[in-house]
């Protein structure tokens, strides 16, 4: 495992060094809705959508593992416009993080004349069985944000650098407790995502690299002694499961006004119920706390000064590269890619494109989110 990671760290290195963003932001009409206006009325319902006028493109299937979280609102809502702009119909579905759901939704697209499928998987090992289905059919799969394990039949991967959303999480911790030049011992406690999920071991890898050395010499203690991945994991990213974690370390740890210093969060939804647990039940001065996806509760708790930093991943730059690779794989040819090295499925290298994922807190958000568009002023009050 080390030295997978190690070898990933030096692509992810590589890669970032080539990256040149991801393509214009801001290119549809964004208002940041938290539920999207078109969207189907409930999730795991099927409703196709109408043909966009005059879009002579062909049918797009595209699964979505849940509305509950604002990131996925956003996804469908984005690739559902541009595709639509592109003269493409689409049949966008999102499945309550429910697997068996999500399958169906699948094999209903494949069965009513899909002729691309993109796919944010809820489990990413869970769909083999109905991609053979959509491999047999010749339907090309783009697994988008989240790659979908051990199925050969995965065309392309499109999402963020996921290990540089860790890397940029445990140097923000590095940073701010300015660990090279203070003797600290400083407390810190872990939370990372799904085990499911890919991303999740590529977050938690990333912001390891960084962080572990400093572990190893003693200078950032572990109080709860959960560090290993499997202990530190949060099952569907679930904001309630990071709470209840969090209180039980709590009252373990730090209920004697011992200070806690930072918690690495990979995500929002677990920083929230971490954030939850510690305005309930700690006492002591108030941690570092990291953050991904600028979801609306994480930016107004940065702003009221309760979360440290999130990452910012503009959702429209990933669809409006998921929809330059349909086009390409609706047209024939091949499409635009710009890593080959770290992401394999357990089938192989998947071909992937990388977004370049943003630092952001209570000093940048405005640009980052209003400014370009992506949230208006209200949506944050
Ligand atoms: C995504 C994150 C998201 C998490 C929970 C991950 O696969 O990359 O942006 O916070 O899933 O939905």
């Amino acid at each position: 495992m080390k030295k997978k990671i190690i070898s990933a760290v030096l692509s992810a290195a590589m890669v970032a060094a080539m990256l040149v963003g991801c393509g214009s932001t801001g290119s549809t009409p964004e208002g940041g809705a938290e539920t999207p206006a078109e969207a189907p009325a409930a999730e795991g319902e099927a409703t196709a959508e109408t043909p966009a006028a005059g879009g002579a493109g062909g049918k797009v299937g595209v699964a979505m593992p849940t509305k509950d979280l604002q990131r996925w609102n956003q996804d469908g809502t984005n690739m559902e416009a541009q595709l639509k702009e592109a003269g493409y119909e689409v049949d966008l579905q999102y499945a309550s993080n429910d697997i068996a759901t999500q399958v169906s939704q699948i094999e209903n697209m494949i069965s009513s004349g899909a002729q691309v499928l993109v796919i944010a998987s809820i489990d990413g090992d869970s769909l083999g069985t109905v991609l053979a289905q959509a491999k047999e059919a010749n339907i090309p799969v783009i697994a988008y944000d989240r790659l979908i394990m051990n199925s050969d039949a995965v065309t392309y991967y499109a999402t963020f650098d996921n290990w540089m959303v860790g890397t940029k999480q445990g140097e923000y911790i590095k940073e701010q407790l300015d660990l090279d030049n203070q003797a600290g011992p400083f407390n810190l406690e872990i939370f990372t995502g799904d085990p499911g999920d890919n991303n999740a071991k590529f977050f938690y890898g990333g912001a390891m690299e960084v962080l572990k050395p400093y572990i190893d010499e003693g200078k950032l203690v572990v109080k709860s002694g959960q560090v290993d991945f499997d202990n530190v994991a949060t099952a569907g990213w679930a904001t309630e499961a990071a709470q209840s974690r969090m209180d039980a370390i709590v009252s373990a740890n730090y209920a004697d006004g011992t200070k806690l210093d930072a918690v690495l969060c990979s995500n929002d939804s677990t920083a929230l119920g971490v954030t939850n647990s510690l305005e309930a039940n700690y006492t002591g001065d108030w941690p570092i706390i990291t953050g991904q996806d600028c979801d609306k509760p994480n930016v107004k708790n940065m702003i009221a000064g309760k979360q440290s930093m999130s990452i910012f991943k503009d959702t429209r730059d990933l669809a409006t590269q998921t929809v330059k690779m349909v086009d390409a794989i609706m047209k024939g040819s091949d499409a635009p890619i710009n890593n080959e090295k770290d992401y394999d499925n357990g089938t192989g290298i998947i071909p992937s494109y990388l977004c370049e994922p943003v630092f952001a807190d209570a000093k940048n958000y405005k640009v980052l989110l209003i400014d370009s568009g992506y949230y208006t002023e209200d949506d944050l009050k």
